[in-house]
């Protein structure tokens, strides 16, 4: 009888609001990878109901509420920011409804129920390797500037345990996560005269920080930006000119990932979308393709199955070879070390260095 059910999967995103790119890019790829796979998996039809949370937590969760109770989905997916993905999880523990988690990026999240899968990545994975890479080229003083809630939070705390005990010393700033202004702190970044500044902003906000960075002159002080790829995510970078040369940074995914997978991917979402994929629309690409080898693998059937059968799932995503930790549900996958650089006339992050399958660090030191 279930094999006749459609499969309805709600999916939240920010699809207005500062966090307005991460929706636009988790929709369309999500859409690309129907379009590429069909819509039936399993004998089952699928059907995506997309919804906007705005970014605000109360609202996903009423949200997630009305989908899990009145369209009886089989999985709510998306989820821009930490709080929104956190709102949602007591929901999907107690409804047993899979939470696939295609973009927040908070360490702890996919402890908040044993129904969340998530694709993107946590910060304390993509931040140790920039620390490490820091160090071992010679910096000896660096300045965080983060967004002040879990990822930042979780990028300074790893950026300064991970530098410190390679002997560097760090001085932490957090700027407000809503309107932030980085001008004040950029001045203090200036005055403190660090050799590098690390930075971590959510998709969508690198655009500003650049502007007011380079205002501040701090693109010509000597003062090497770093940080974790939010800052130059891949939908925004063409457009911040030449002052994102030359930064450093480290994570998951870039549109120039030399790959056959991913130069296909790339082409077929700029022919659909119209615009760059960037690291969020892969990690909704990868939970479209977690919850369709997960229905294949259970015969079509949901709930706790559904989880089961995506833990310890391995496959080649454009990002690179990955697969869901069987025992946090977090996706174990290579950092790359990049520098943007123009390729035929456009910015990107150019991976110059690989560290492989790398689990969060958080809780494989539990
Ligand atoms: C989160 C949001 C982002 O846009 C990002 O780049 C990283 C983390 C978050 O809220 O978890």
């Amino acid at each position: 009888a279930r094999a006749q059910e459609t499969f309805k999967i709600g999916l939240i995103l920010p699809m207005t609001g500062a966090s307005a790119s991460t929706g636009r890019q988790i929709e369309a790829a999500v859409k690309l990878y129907i379009a590429q796979n069909g819509d039936t998996v399993a004998g089952r039809k699928v059907q995506l109901i997309v919804k906007d949370d705005t970014g605000v937590a109360d609202v996903t969760k009423r949200l997630a509420q009305e989908l899990i109770v009145n369209e009886k989905v089989g999985a709510v997916a998306g989820f821009g920011l930490t709080p929104l993905a956190l709102s949602v999880a007591p929901l999907a523990t107690q409804a047993k409804v899979p939470q696939v988690v295609m973009a927040a990026a908070t360490a702890t999240i996919t402890e908040a129920s044993p129904f969340i899968v998530r694709t993107s990545f946590t910060l304390p994975q993509a931040t140790q390797p920039m620390a490490e890479w820091a160090s071992a080229n010679g910096m000896k003083k660096v300045v965080t500037l983060v967004t002040d809630y879990g990822p930042g939070i979780d990028a300074e705390k790893t950026f300064t345990a991970t530098f410190t005990k390679a002997g560097g010393t760090v001085e932490n700033l957090r700027v407000p996560l809503a309107n932030p202004d980085f001008s004040p702190f950029l001045q203090k970044v200036a005055d403190a005269k660090p050799d590098a500044l690390f930075v971590f902003v959510p998709s969508g906000y690198g655009a500003q920080f650049m502007r007011q960075f380079t205002e501040r002159g701090l693109d010509k002080s000597g003062i090497k930006l770093i940080g974790t790829g939010d800052v130059t995510d891949d939908d925004l970078l063409n457009g911040m000119g030449d002052a994102a040369l030359g930064v450093v940074t480290s994570h998951h995914y870039s549109a120039v990932h030399d790959s056959a997978e991913n130069k296909a991917f790339v082409a077929a979402f700029k022919k659909t979308a119209g615009f760059r994929p960037n690291f969020m629309g892969v990690g909704g690409y990868d939970g479209m393709h977690v919850i369709y080898e997960g229905l294949k693998k259970t015969n079509g059937a949901g709930g706790e199955a559904l989880v089961n059968a995506i833990k310890g799932m391995a496959w080649t995503s454009v990002r690179g070879p990955v697969s869901i930790d069987p025992q946090t549900r977090d996706i174990i996958q290579n950092v790359y070390i990049r520098k943007v650089e123009k390729v035929d006339g456009e910015l990107y992050n150019v991976e110059f260095a690989t560290i492989p399958n790398v689990k969060d660090p958080v809780k494989a030191a539990k």
